[in-house]
């Protein structure tokens, strides 16, 4: 390449970047007259660069437009996205009605920061190609209803993403993983109309940060098992079910907060002994067993009564009934419906569902057909030696029948008929009569797993 060669290019270079500098200026002139600018923010040096709201590079790009908090109205020019050297877009606390526009063309963008306006709409591709995008808050904007799209995912940078009431509807998307979203570290959804469950995915999550409260989100919380990062969970004012499970590992874990929910079962040790807590909120569950104890560096918001405890004083354990009761509700996944009913200490005060005691106040008979009821048959069951009548039928209960019940010496009656149970019935004493029928796989297994020919007739 001659020297002239050289001269002629750097000409053609400096010549494409004045073309792109000036796009930036026609840009940053349809965005002057779109938005109805406050007095105070004066736009009028004819050197854009020098508006005290942007900043450019070198070549005088445009890299960031920061104009929050001033009250401005109007609307953002569809062809922003050429503004292709941005890297900080922030319209904050305004007044800024209309779409917020297609910009997929904003590769280099980290930050874009438009809560707190009057948005009615986001674009389809949201996101889409913004492969530097760190942090994106669009909270608090009245957009027409709307699911978080698939192109989200393109933003394989994103650390900090806050959607809260904005609309959303539809489920969560299973791209909260590391695997898509590797640097994600906050999940900011509150407050919005989603529906359905945690996805599994997001159990392989690095998330520090979720922020689920105030929407339909129902199922269980289980996945929150394996999110070891995390430091805030606030899931209050939704519909999860069952139980807390196993956060033993979640050695960060700051705040816990499932106010309002529909959980059930034991608090397990291993999460009031978590060393990081510092609020945990469990108001208005239906949590059984005895109140949690938690260390008094802990601010804990356990309202008595608002939940299914046995005794109010917390760490005091419940009835030797009550325990034996809640590992055989243990097994059917704590049902929501056993947990509304099953409070207090004393089973046999005459509430308790499907619970009949003898004059002395001993459990005789545990009647729970047709009760929906899923998960096994606990072998707990033999705790409460003054049990008569067991009657499970009508259920979606699998597993097989533990041999374990064969030692209740007063047992008359035991049936399961109608369930899902399978395998060997235990040898009881001559005097119980067991009810197996309508549960197609029961029956002795031969050694090779096959059920024997004459069960399968
Ligand atoms: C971004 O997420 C981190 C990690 O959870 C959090 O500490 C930080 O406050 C978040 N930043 C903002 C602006 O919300
Ligand atoms: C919550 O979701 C359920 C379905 O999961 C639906 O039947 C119910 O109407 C929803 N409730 C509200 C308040 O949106
Ligand atoms: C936790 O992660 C493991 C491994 O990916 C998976 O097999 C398991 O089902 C997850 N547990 C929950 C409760 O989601
Ligand atoms: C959670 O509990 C703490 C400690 O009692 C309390 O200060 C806080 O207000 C509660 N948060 C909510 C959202 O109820
Ligand atoms: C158990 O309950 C069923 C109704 O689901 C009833 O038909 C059956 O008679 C009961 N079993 C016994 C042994 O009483």
């Amino acid at each position: 390449m001659t020297r002239s060669h050289l001269c002629l290019l750097c000409l053609l270079l400096s010549l494409v970047n004045l073309a792109a500098s000036q796009d930036d200026a026609t840009i940053m002139q349809s965005l002057k007259s779109t938005l109805h600018l406050t007095p105070d923010v004066d736009w009028s040096n004819p050197d854009r660069c020098k508006w005290v709201v942007f900043q450019c590079d070198g070549s005088n790009r445009v890299t960031r437009i920061q104009l929050k908090q001033k009250g401005i109205s109007g609307t953002l020019p569809p062809d922003l996205q050429k503004l292709s050297e941005l890297i900080v877009l922030e319209f904050f606390s305004n007044k800024i009605t209309g779409p917020v526009p297609d910009l997929s063309g904003l590769t280099r963008l980290q930050r874009l920061n438009l809560h707190d306006n009057l948005f009615d709409s986001t674009p389809k591709n949201l996101f889409s190609g913004m492969n530097s995008l760190q942090e994106a808050y669009l909270d608090n904007n009245p957009f027409a209803s709307w699911e978080i799209p698939e192109t989200v995912k393109e933003a394989t940078s994103l650390k900090n993403l806050s959607l809260v009431n904005c609309n959303l509807v539809g489920s969560i998307p299973d791209f909260f993983s590391s695997h898509t979203l590797s640097s994600l570290v906050s999940l900011k959804l509150s407050r919005n109309n989603m529906q359905g469950g945690l996805p599994a995915s997001i159990g392989a999550s690095s998330l520090q940060q979720l922020y689920l409260n105030g929407q339909n989100l129902s199922g269980s919380i289980s996945v929150l098992q394996n999110m070891t990062s995390l430091v805030e969970v606030d899931l209050q004012a939704n519909a999860f079910s069952g139980p807390i499970p196993d956060l033993s590992g979640l050695q960060s874990l700051r705040l816990f907060n499932v106010r309002e929910n529909q959980l059930t079962g034991l608090v397990p040790p291993s999460f009031t002994g978590l060393k990081s807590l510092t609020v945990v909120n469990l108001t208005n569950n239906c949590f059984q067993g005895p109140t949690p104890l938690f260390e008094n560096s802990v601010a804990v918001d356990v309202i008595a009564n608002t939940n299914s405890f046995c005794l109010d004083t917390p760490g005091t354990p419940c009835d030797p009934r009550v325990e034996a009761l809640l590992s055989v509700a243990e097994s059917f996944g704590y049902p929501v419906k056993l947990a509304k009913s099953w409070k207090g200490n004393d089973p046999c005060g005459g509430s308790w569902l499907g619970i009949s005691c003898s004059v002395s106040n001993e459990v005789t008979v545990v009647d729970l057909e047709r009760q929906e009821l899923t998960g096994t048959i606990s072998p707990s069951f033999a705790k409460l030696t003054s049990l008569e009548t067991i009657n499970l039928s009508n259920n979606q209960l699998t597993g097989s029948i533990p041999k374990e019940l064969t030692s209740l010496p007063r047992l008359r009656t035991l049936d399961v008929s109608n369930n899902d149970i399978h395998g060997d019935v235990p040898k009881f004493s001559a005097s119980v009569s067991v009810v197996t029928t309508g549960n197609v796989n029961i029956g002795p297994v031969s050694p090779t797993g096959w059920k024997s020919f004459r069960n399968r007739i």
